[in-house]
C-alpha cells in the first residue's frame, strides 16, 4: 500500500501469541490483556535498547474491547481492563517514541467473539481509532465470508486514508482464502495493505516455526514477488524468548524472517526475557538484513537430500544474505559448497557470520568451503563484493 508507511517490515511487539486472550485480570493481573500490559512492554521497548533498533510499534490483538459498542455505536475498551481508555494509551507511547497498533475484525465478530466491524462499521471505526491516535491496525477475518472480505478489506484502505491519520494496515485476508491464487489476488493485496498474513497462526514450538517455515518457501514463486517496500508478507510473530524454541531454533527463526523481510513482531514477555533470546533479537546484522531498504524477499535456492537447505537475499551495496540450514536431528553438519554453486559470480567476497558477529576469511567464487550447521539451527552470512572485485570491475 502506497501510504508512505513502512516503506522498511514494520517492528514490534504484538500480544497475541503469549498472551491471547487472557481477560483474569482478578487472577492474573501481570498478564492479562490490560493497559498495563501493553505500558509494562511500552517500558521495555523504550528502555532496554528496543526501540532504537526500530521495535517500535506496541500491538493489541483481540479481546481488549468491551461486548457492546457505545451509544453511538463506536467501539470501546473494556472499561476494567483499560480504565484510561485507547488515546491515553496512545499518548502514552507517543510520548516515548513509540507507536500504537490495535487489532478489529471484518465480520459480525472478532475471532475471540467480541464485536466485529461489518461493512456499515468500516468508516466509524477507521475514525475512531484515527480519533484515539492509533498508527496500526491488524483487520482479522473471522465471522465473515468471501464476498464480505471482497468488499471490506478495499473499503477499510479507502475509510483508513479518509481519516488523514498515517494508519498501517495489516490485512488477515489471504489467511483467511487459502492464501494462494486464483483465490488470493497479491497485485491486488499490495495495493490496498501494508502487510498481510498469509497463513495460518504460530504456536509456541518448533513444529508450527517450522510448518511456517516450509509453507512460505514451498510457495516462494508465488510470494517473493509480492512483497516489497510498503507491502509485506506476513508470516506471523516472533516466538524467540517462549517456550517453545532452543537456541538454535530462535537463531532459524530469526534468520529466515530476515531473509523473507518478514515483520518483526515478537511476542513474548519483554519483562522477564532471557539474555540469549534479546541477543538474538536484537541481533544487528539480522535487522539490518531484515531492514535493507530495497525491500526484495529472499528465496530458498537450494533444498539437500542430505537436509541442509540454503536461502539467499539480494541486498542494497552489492551485498547479499546466505543462511544455511539444517532440518538434521543428529550431530552439526559439516556442508561443503562454494560461492560459485550458489549463483556468486564476481570474484572475492567478505563475509560476516552475523551470529558470531566477527568476519570471517574472504572468499573467492571457487573457493570450497565448510560451514558447520547444528541440527534445527542456521548459519548466517552477509556476503558483500569484496573492495578488490570493484576495482577490478573499474580497470
Ligand atoms: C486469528 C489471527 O490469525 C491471530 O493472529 C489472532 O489475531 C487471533 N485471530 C485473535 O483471535
Amino acid at each position: 500500500l502506497d501510504n508512505g508507511l513502512m516503506r522498511t517490515p514494520p517492528m514490534g511487539w504484538l500480544a497475541w501469541e503469549r498472551f491471547r486472550c487472557d481477560i483474569d485480570c482478578d487472577n492474573d493481573p501481570k498478564n492479562c490483556i490490560s493497559e498495563n500490559l501493553f505500558r509494562d512492554m511500552a517500558d521495555r521497548l523504550a528502555e532496554d535498547g528496543w526501540k532504537e533498533l526500530g521495535y517500535v510499534y506496541v500491538n493489541i490483538d483481540d479481546c481488549w474491547s468491551s461486548m457492546d459498542r457505545d451509544n453511538n455505536g463506536r467501539l470501546q475498551p473494556d472499561p476494567k481492563r483499560f480504565p484510561g481508555g485507547i488515546a491515553n494509551l496512545a499518548r502514552y507511547l507517543h510520548d516515548r517514541g513509540l507507536k500504537l497498533g490495535i487489532y478489529g475484525d471484518l465480520g459480525t465478530h472478532t475471532c475471540g467473539g467480541y464485536p466485529g466491524t461489518t461493512l456499515d462499521k468500516i468508516q466509524t471505526d477507521a475514525q475512531t481509532f484515527a480519533d484515539w491516535g492509533v498508527d496500526m491496525l491488524k483487520l482479522d477475518g473471522c465471522y465473515s465470508n468471501a464476498s464480505y472480505q471482497e468488499q471490506g478489506y478495499p473499503l477499510m484502505t479507502k475509510a483508513l486514508n479518509a481519516t488523514g491519520r498515517p494508519i498501517g494496515y495489516s490485512c488477515s485476508w489471504p489467511a483467511y482464502q487459502g492464501g494462494l491464487p486464483p483465490k488470493v489476488n497479491y497485485t491486488l493485496l499490495g495495493e490496498i495493505c501494508n502487510l498481510w498474513r498469509n497463513y495460518g497462526d504460530i504456536q509456541d514450538s518448533w513444529d508450527s516455526v517450522l510448518n511456517i517455515i516450509d509453507w512460505f518457501f514451498d510457495n516462494q514463486d508465488v510470494l517473493q514477488p509480492a512483497a516489497g517496500p510498503g507491502r509485506w508478507n506476513d508470516p506471523d510473530m516472533l516466538i524467540i524468548g517462549d517456550f517453545g524454541l532452543s537456541l538454535d531454533q530462535s537463531r532459524t527463526q530469526m534468520a529466515l524472517w530476515a531473509v523473507m523481510a518478514a515483520p518483526l513482531f515478537m511476542s513474548n514477555d519483554l519483562r522477564t526475557l532471557d539474555s540469549s533470546a534479546r541477543a538474538i533479537l536484537q541481533n544487528r546484522g539480522a535487522i539490518a538484513i531484515n531492514q535493507d531498504p530495497m525491500g526484495i524477499q529472499g528465496r530458498r535456492l537450494l533444498k539437500e537430500k542430505n537436509g541442509i537447505e540454503v536461502f539467499w537475499r539480494p541486498l542494497s551495496g552489492s551485498a547479499s544474505a546466505l543462511v544455511f540450514f539444517s532440518r538434521r536431528d543428529d550431530m552439526p553438519f559439516r556442508y561443503q559448497t562454494s560461492l560459485k554453486q550458489l549463483n556468486y559470480t564476481t570474484g572475492v567476497y567478505e563475509i560476516y557470520d552475523v551470529f558470531i558477529e566477527k568476519p570471517m576469511p574472504t572468499l573467492k567464487d571457487t573457493t570450497e568451503f565448510v560451514v558447520s550447521v547444528n541440527p534445527s539451527g542456521v548459519v548466517m552470512w552477509y556476503v558483500k563484493e569484496a573492495e578488490s572485485a570493484h576495482f577490478s570491475e573499474k580497470l
